[in-house]
């Protein structure tokens, strides 16, 4: 879907519908959906009389308009209470739209920029939750079925239109903004959706090489099997042992400043497939474990759109990617590895082995100079078990960047909630053989996680986020896709941006 800005009267549009809103209780319709009234004669204004527009939130009206106006069909979409609306509704919203108006006959929309009339709302936000949820909402992962499940078309363009010319760069900035955040978090879609043997790590590789080959400023290097031996990575290559297929360390610069160093480092679990390895997992559901590498897929198309944004920041991306194969040569339980930076591992459980790649993938990121590190992993199943698929869990080391963070995803409609800390946990993942050990007995499972990963991370700032219970979702909801969610996508490119 192309995002395209316009200014003008909406009610002159020609577009194949026009999208205008009302809030909950409002009976005689004002701005550009009391003009496009007008424009037909007072016909919305006697569907609320009738009743049959409430301005209830998610209540659609398709209004057939009869030559009246240039479209032929308005569509007015229900705000609800305006006391409860605000730019998440926004964006929901929008993504709601895009689903609703995908049929026959409907190739360009136009639409005006929800909230950009109401107190409080900043005008920019609003264009680009217009835009983001548009792009969001059009998202489905269609490539593997030989014909289309439903009559459904795409909608070829949304054209945002605003009235006022004066504010017309500021639309077009922000819905730039918008197309840009929502297209990189369809791309990590595509990657988590993908099939793990359309995805192995060589061909995840290859994936994030394109994208580089189509970002002028970004660079990009994959650590093969040899260099990561070459640099101590001992306990991500534990657990590609069992696999045929060729592990990767991918790493992606960004450089908008030109330092030394990096400002941030984003590491991003990549486990093409999870099986569990020798502690293997039981066969249900398991197909699931195909996204086990959205970390990776977050970390890569994050890249992708802070290039295209183009902060003056410096960021470093690192995926660890491999499968989790059982195998003659997997490794067992019991077995010590070492890490880059020298620490010990005893593996007690190979299902265990997010944190097992991220390990050396953070010792990487702290010998390159990131002052701030961040990594996204589909880590525990205990994180369902704490919060069901409301919120993600956030662990840290700071506090600062641990707010930075949270005011990230909360720009990007995400909710968070960070688990604790505490330094009686550190005996959690204490080993009788190894430094530490890779899988604790005593409960608080996500947390045994974090707490497995400070140990790599030093004294730099750090937050871990755990998204196993968000990435994969079983309904579209908004701004959320069925499959692949995309959520903490936008949120680490929102964190970049704010470091500027
Ligand atoms: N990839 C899984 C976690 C997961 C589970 C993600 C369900 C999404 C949905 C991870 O590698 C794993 O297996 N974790 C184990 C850790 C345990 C063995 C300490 C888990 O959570 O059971
Ligand atoms: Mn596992
Ligand atoms: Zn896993």
């Amino acid at each position: 879907m192309r995002i395209a800005t316009s200014t003008g009267d909406i009610a002159q549009s020609d577009a194949d519908v026009i999208v205008v809103n009302l809030f909950e209780g409002v009976t005689v319709p004002g701005g550009a959906t009391g003009a496009v009234d007008a424009a037909l004669g007072g016909a919305i204004r006697r569907l609320i009389e009738l009743g049959d527009l409430r301005g209830k939130a998610g209540e659609f009206t398709l209004i057939h308009t009869h030559g009246q106006i240039p479209a032929p069909r308005v569509l007015v979409a229900g705000l609800g209470k305006q006391a409860d609306f605000d730019v998440d509704a926004i964006r929901n919203l929008s993504a709601n739209v895009v689903r609703y108006l995908r049929r026959p006959g409907i190739g360009r929309v136009a639409t005006i920029v929800h909230g950009a009339g109401i107190g409080g709302l900043d005008l920019g936000a609003c264009a680009q939750a217009v835009a983001e949820g548009a792009i969001l909402g059009s998202y489905r992962f269609l490539k593997h079925r030989s014909s289309s499940p439903d009559e459904r078309t795409e909608i070829a363009t949304l054209e945002i239109v605003e009235h006022d010319a004066g504010r017309a760069a500021a639309v077009e900035a922000a819905a730039r903004r918008g197309d840009v955040l929502g297209m990189a978090t369809n791309t990590a879609r595509d990657m988590a959706n993908e099939p793990s043997n359309h995805l192995t790590p060589t061909m995840l590789a290859e994936r994030a090489q394109m994208i580089v080959a189509a970002t002028p400023s970004l660079s990009i290097q994959v650590l093969e099997r040899a260099e990561m031996e070459a640099k101590g990575m001992g306990s991500m290559l534990s657990v590609a042992k069992g696999s045929a297929q060729p592990p990767k360390m991918i790493r992606i610069d960004y450089r908008g400043k030109g330092g030394e160093g990096f400002d941030l480092a984003i590491v991003g679990k990549g486990i093409t497939f999870d099986t569990g390895g020798i502690s293997i997992k039981p066969a249900g559901n398991m197909d699931a474990m195909k996204a086990d590498m959205t970390g990776a897929a977050t970390v890569i198309a994050a890249m992708q759109a802070i290039a295209a944004l183009g902060p003056k920041v410096d960021v470093v991306a690192i995926a660890p990617c491999t499968e989790n194969m059982p195998g003659g040569n997997a490794t067992k339980p019991g077995d010590v590895v070492s890490a880059m930076n020298g620490t010990t591992i005893e593996i007690l459980n190979t299902d265990a082995e997010g944190r097992l790649v991220l390990a050396d993938g953070l010792c990487w990121a702290v010998e390159l100079g990131a002052r701030r590190l961040v990594d996204v992993a589909t880590l525990t199943g205990a994180a369902t078990t704490s919060f069901g698929d409301v919120c993600y869990g956030i662990m840290t080391n700071d506090d600062g960047l641990a707010g930075a963070l949270e005011q990230a995803a909360a720009a990007s409609g995400e909710k968070t909630w960070r688990l604790p800390m505490f330094k009686e946990y550190d005996d959690y993942v204490k080993s009788d053989v190894a430094d530490i050990k890779n899988a604790g007995t005593r409960g608080a499972g996500t947390i045994v996680g974090a707490k497995f990963l400070e140990r790599f991370v030093g004294k730099t700032p750090w937050v871990h986020l755990d998204i196993a219970n968000v990435d994969m979702m079983d309904k579209d909801r908004g701004w959320v896709s069925k499959g692949a969610s995309g959520y903490s996508v936008r949120t680490l490119i929102n964190l970049a941006l704010g470091l500027e």
